[in-house]
């Protein structure tokens, strides 16, 4: 759509909370967005019971819902009720690793109808949010992504890549070091009454990256509801303990799935750990599974312990590797300050940003690990700075998954010293890949 005048006689934008009217149920609008949701995203047309709970969930998520509507929708159509763009977001912490986190914008449920793409929705949903989200006090945006193309022109950076991995069983065992502790094999009901809470809130806490749940995501994760709204019959779990301890200290999800071949597999549907020592009892039990040729795990992290444990390393296959958490900077002085650094060190950096709330150039002090960005000016100085990038770049480097050393390489940081990059790689450094296991 060629202007902002035409787009506003086509459409009106609405944000309003998922709510329930005074009668308990959802009201009318959050049913028609969710709908408009999952038309969206081609899937099967809920029960009413499973919108309710689905709305409801919304709401314990504190979600809001930005629509674009048609002013004048054709008799009959799906526009007489529903946005033809649909936007989504909440709070999200995001954590550093070390028991701190930051609060983050999630952006989720984007779909736009495909009678109306290509007419601007997504870009004025997107500006408004943003300008929400500032307004609200939010330092950083997240999302996850459907296609890889769409974010960056928003100022979003692709901050942790996942992969999914086969590993077969027959080359796997013996680990080349024993495991500790006990697994038993648990009811998924026996995970829902906190414990797996308990062992994610503790993943979360040592894991740079993760990211709180939604509430939504549980149920599917431990099996006791499938996506028919029914529980799922096909979900195993079992949970480990470190053998000096009755406290559980991770969990596993899974069920068994048919491979090309003929070959029998298992699929990791859930795996969390607070410590090394259950990830690694834990993928040994999947291994030791019989009537089972292959483990496949969709989530694995970068730097995955498993590799090195492995009789033999190519029992490991990568089938396929993938952006996982995308981060927007919006206050950058914000954002630095709430991250922990590896190393000491200062460096001028200067950042554009078509958006423009990080646009500038900022002085970054280090001292005992802790950072303060100081704003130079509001102009982009790149030949006064040791380096200089985009903010969607800045978003990759944020989390130390993605090396400034590398996006120099890319062409996409500019220094003029190859020192500069080495030194904020090494401030970035951090003691494990960043890792999350929670889509939004
Ligand atoms: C992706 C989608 C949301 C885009 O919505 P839209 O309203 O057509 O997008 P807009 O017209 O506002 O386009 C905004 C910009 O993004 C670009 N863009 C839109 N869709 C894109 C895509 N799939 N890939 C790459 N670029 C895309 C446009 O070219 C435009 O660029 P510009 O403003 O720099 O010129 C829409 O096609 C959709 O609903 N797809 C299916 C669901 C989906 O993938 N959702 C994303 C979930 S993370």
């Amino acid at each position: 759509m060629a202007n902002s005048k035409d787009f506003d006689t086509r459409y009106e934008l609405r944000e309003f909370p998922f709510a329930n009217g005074a009668d308990g149920e959802p009201t009318p609008e959050s049913l028609a967005a969710l709908d408009a949701i999952g038309f969206g995203f081609h899937e099967s047309t809920p029960k009413p019971e499973a919108r309710k709970r689905k709305v409801n969930e919304l709401i314990a998520d504190e979600a809001v819902l930005l629509g674009a509507y048609v002013r004048k929708p054709q008799p009959g159509s799906v526009d007489e009720t529903w946005p033809a763009g649909t936007f989504s977001w909440f709070p999200k912490a995001l954590s550093w690793g070390d028991g701190t986190s930051i609060n983050t914008q999630a952006i989720s449920d984007v779909t736009v109808r495909p009678t109306e793409r290509r007419r601007g929705i997504l870009r004025r949903m997107m500006t408004q949010a943003l300008e929400r989200g500032v307004a609200d006090g939010y330092a950083i945006a997240a999302l996850t992504a459907s296609e890889g193309t769409i974010y960056r022109r928003f100022g979003f950076g692709s901050a942790i890549r996942e992969r999914n991995v086969v590993v077969k069983r027959a080359k796997a065992l013996p680990f080349l070091a024993p495991t500790s502790g006990i697994v038993s094999v648990v009811t998924p009901e026996y995970l829902v009454d906190g414990v797996a809470r308990q062992v994610f809130d503790r993943f979360d806490e040592r894991s740079i990256g993760s990211m709180v749940r939604n509430t939504g995501s549980w149920p599917l994760v431990l099996g006791t509801l499938g996506r028919d709204g029914e529980p799922a019959k096909d979900t195993r779990a079992a949970v480990h303990r470190p053998a000096d301890g009755e406290e559980v200290d991770g969990y596993v999800t899974w069920r068994m799935v048919e491979q090309p071949g003929g070959q029998t597999g298992i699929e990791i549907i859930d795996l969390v750990y607070a410590t090394d020592s259950a990830y690694l009892s834990l993928w040994e039990f999947l291994l030791s599974i019989d009537l089972n040729d292959v483990v496949k795990y969709n989530r694995a992290r970068l730097d995955d312990p498993i590799v090195s444990a492995l009789g033999d390393n190519r029992a490991y296959d990568i089938e396929h590797e993938e952006d996982h958490v995308w981060l927007r900077v919006l206050d950058l002085p914000a954002v630095l300050a709430s991250r922990p650094f590896a190393v000491d060190g200062s460096l001028t950096i200067a950042v554009t940003d078509a958006l423009g709330y990080a646009a500038g150039t900022f002085r970054l002090e280090v001292t005992g690990g802790r950072g303060t960005a100081t704003k130079l000016s509001d102009e982009t100085d790149a030949a006064g700075a040791d380096l200089a990038l985009d903010v969607a770049d800045l978003g990759s480097l944020l989390l130390g998954a993605v090396s400034p050393v590398s996006l120099a390489a890319a062409g996409v940081l500019q220094a003029a010293d190859p020192a500069a990059p080495l030194l904020l790689r090494s401030m970035l450094q951090t003691p494990r890949a960043p890792h999350g296991i929670t889509f939004f």
